[in-house]
C-alpha cells in the first residue's frame, strides 16, 4: 500500500485532461473503488454505485455521451459514478440487518430507520407530497428548528451530495496510488442514463476518467480563489 502523506495526496491531485494508455491495476482499482465505500453519506444510506465501463462498444458509446471530452477519450479507464436514491429502502433494511447482527436494535435505531427514513424519503407520486412536506417543514421552521421533510428534489441533492463525496474520496485515493483522474459533470445525462439501463430514480451523477497522466495532461496551473472568499468565521 503506497503511504503518501494526506496533504501531498490532496495538493498533487489535479484535473487530468489527457492520459496515458498503460491500464489500471485491478488491485489499485479495487483498493480505490473500497476506500471510496468508506465515504460519509446521508443517514448511512451509500446512495451510490461505481459502473465500471468494461466493453469496448458502451465505452465508445460512453465517451460520446461525455461530449467526445479528452479526458474521456484517451483514459485508460472510466467509471460513471451513479447516484441511487431509488435504493434507500434495500440499504436501509441491510442497515437495520447489520445492526440487529449485532444485538437487539436500540429504540432510537429503530424509530431513525423505520419511522424518520420513510418520511423524508416518500415523495409520493410523481413527487407530489414533496411540496406538502417541505411547506410544513418550513412553516414549522418559524417556530422551532424543523428539518427539511423533503421533496423529490431536496432528495435528489442529498444523494447527489453523498455521491459527490464518495468521487472525491475515489480521486484522492487513486492520487495516493500514483493515478489520476478527471471529474466530469459534462455529459448528456438522457444519453448517459439510457446508455447504462439505469431505473427510475437513479442518475449519472459524474463520470469519472482514469490513468497515469501524460506530458500534455496537466492544462494549466491551479487557479485558487481568495482564501477569504471560501472561508468566514463569525
Ligand atoms: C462536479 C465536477 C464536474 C466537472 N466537470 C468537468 C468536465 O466535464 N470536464 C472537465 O474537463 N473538467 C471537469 N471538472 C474539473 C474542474 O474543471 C476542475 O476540478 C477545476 O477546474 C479545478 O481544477 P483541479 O481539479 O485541477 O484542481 C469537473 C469538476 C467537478 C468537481
Amino acid at each position: 500500500m503506497p503511504e503518501a502523506p494526506f496533504y501531498t495526496t490532496v495538493e498533487s491531485r489535479r484535473t487530468i485532461r489527457d492520459f496515458l494508455p498503460d491500464a489500471v491495476p485491478q488491485e489499485v482499482l479495487d483498493r480505490c473503488l473500497d476506500a471510496a465505500r468508506l465515504a460519509p453519506s446521508s443517514s448511512n444510506l451509500q446512495p451510490w454505485q461505481f459502473i465500471v465501463i468494461r466493453d469496448p462498444k458502451v465505452r465508445q458509446a460512453a465517451n460520446a455521451a461525455c461530449l467526445d471530452q479528452m479526458p474521456a477519450k484517451t483514459a485508460p479507464l472510466l467509471i460513471a459514478l451513479v447516484t441511487r436514491r431509488d435504493t434507500w429502502r434495500r440499504n436501509r433494511d441491510e442497515i437495520i440487518r447489520i445492526f440487529e447482527s449485532r444485538g437487539p436494535l436500540r429504540p432510537s435505531q429503530a424509530s431513525y430507520y423505520r419511522k424518520i427514513i420513510p418520511v423524508v424519503y416518500t415523495t409520493g407520486p410523481f413527487g407530489l407530497l414533496g411540496p406538502l412536506k417541505r411547506a410544513f417543514s418550513r412553516v414549522t421552521s418559524l417556530f422551532k428548528p424543523m428539518p427539511n421533510l423533503m421533496s423529490r428534489g431536496d432528495v435528489r441533492i442529498m444523494a447527489h451530495k453523498s455521491t459527490a463525496l464518495a468521487a472525491a474520496t475515489f480521486m484522492l485515493a487513486m492520487r495516493a496510488e500514483g493515478y489520476d483522474t478527471c471529474p466530469m459533470e459534462g455529459f448528456d445525462p438522457w444519453r448517459a442514463k439510457a446508455l447504462l439501463d439505469l431505473p427510475r430514480g437513479a442518475e449519472v451523477n459524474m463520470f469519472l476518467a482514469v490513468g497515469k497522466r501524460s506530458e500534455a495532461g496537466l492544462w494549466w496551473d491551479r487557479v485558487l480563489m481568495p482564501r477569504d472568499w471560501a472561508v468566514r468565521e463569525i
